[in-house]
């Protein structure tokens, strides 16, 4: 098994230097175990000139230095979206620069705040196609665009730059709900259409493709669409970013794992409790964070797929270490350790 000998790797790390760098290892079958790595939400800000905001620019470059640090290496990096804060040029092309360090392939998705100042087009001209998949060692990945919306929303803004801002905020009532429309729901199905129900599938989305909580947009409004295109496939596995905290979640066949941002963590809003039937209550509570600890609540992570479902091991440099796994008994993913802990134990070192 190379699980040992990746946990050492890992373990080295954590000692060195503790990021929000996620890594994940997938198991297809012992021949083709392999691992990859995921960093999200990085909120480059630009200030002016060739200047940003300093500890968001830390998250990321730290992330990206344990990367290239990790053994085994990682197959590919995928990064989760909000690469910029307010999708401006300088910030895109900042975070390029630093992304440009990583010493493994790299595959890129959109979150809304790369998105609603030119609608991706720089993105695009840097990155590449705003939705696509492929195929890796018996896996087949998708990375969506979860982040679109409304056309007449999107037309309604006197600036780009309002339409931008209107969407950064987190709770601004003025935003629209995200959604991944007709366009890729058809031709996800058809990117499907050739895969046996036994294949893992694993699928990227920078927003979480469930109703979690619409004042927030920690949201995906026609999220149905997809649990009627993968309902066919025995393991499917949602892994999103957007949330900055950690969630867990299961919706018939579909597991979902959030990832940790390498910038800030939002706090549980109580209103999750407004969110309806299909969200398991949200047993582990994160303090709001503490601004004398600039790493409190960011975190890195582990992502064991080896049984075709995601066991999430949390790396939190400032808070207790956690663990979200598959429970094959209950059915769907739960916290070993803290499962109805309201308030975990933190702690700073
Ligand atoms: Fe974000
Ligand atoms: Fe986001």
């Amino acid at each position: 098994m190379r699980r040992r000998a990746f946990i050492k790797g890992s373990l080295a790390l954590g000692a060195a230097a503790i990021l929000p760098l996620n890594i994940v290892e997938v198991e297809a079958s012992e021949a083709q175990s392999f691992t990859f790595a995921f960093i999200s939400d990085a909120h480059l800000q630009h200030i002016k000139g060739d200047s940003f905001v300093q500890n968001w620019d830390k998250g990321l470059k730290m992330a990206v230095a344990e990367c290239n640090l990790l053994d085994p290496k990682p197959d590919f990096i995928i990064f989760g979206g909000d690469l910029a804060q307010l999708g401006k040029p300088e910030e895109l092309d900042h975070g390029a620069e630093i992304l440009s360090a990583l010493r493994a392939p790299v595959k890129m998705m959109l979150g809304e705040h790369d998105y609603y100042l030119d609608l991706g087009e720089k993105w695009g001209q840097m990155f590449g196609d705003h939705y696509y998949s492929f195929d890796h060692k018996g896996v087949h990945f998708v990375v969506l665009n979860s982040i679109l919306t409304d056309e007449r929303w999107i037309k309604k803004w006197a600036t780009p730059m309002e339409r931008m801002q209107t969407m950064a905020g987190l709770d601004d009532p003025n935003g629209s709900p995200f959604m991944v429309g007709d366009e890729q729901w058809k031709w996800l199905r058809r990117d499907l259409q050739n895969y046996s129900d036994d294949t893992p599938i694993v699928v990227f989305s920078h927003s979480p493709l469930q109703k979690i909580y619409k004042g927030w947009n920690f949201w995906t409004d026609d999220c149905e669409r997809f649990y009627d295109i993968v309902k066919r496939f025995h393991k499917v596995n949602v892994i999103y970013g957007h949330v900055h905290q950690i969630q867990y979640n299961k919706i018939g066949n579909i597991a979902f794992n959030s990832v940790m941002s390498t910038a800030w963590p939002w706090p549980y809003p109580d209103s999750y409790k407004k969110a309806g039937v299909k969200v398991p209550k949200m047993t582990v509570k994160m303090n709001r964070a503490d601004p004398f600890f600039e790493r409190d609540a960011t975190g890195w992570q582990f992502i064991d797929v080896h049984s075709g479902r995601c066991d999430l091991h949390y790396i939190l440099p400032n808070n207790t270490n956690r663990t979200v796994a598959y429970d094959f008994q209950a059915n769907r993913p739960k916290n070993r350790r803290y499962q109805d802990c309201p308030i975990p134990p933190q702690h700073h070192y």
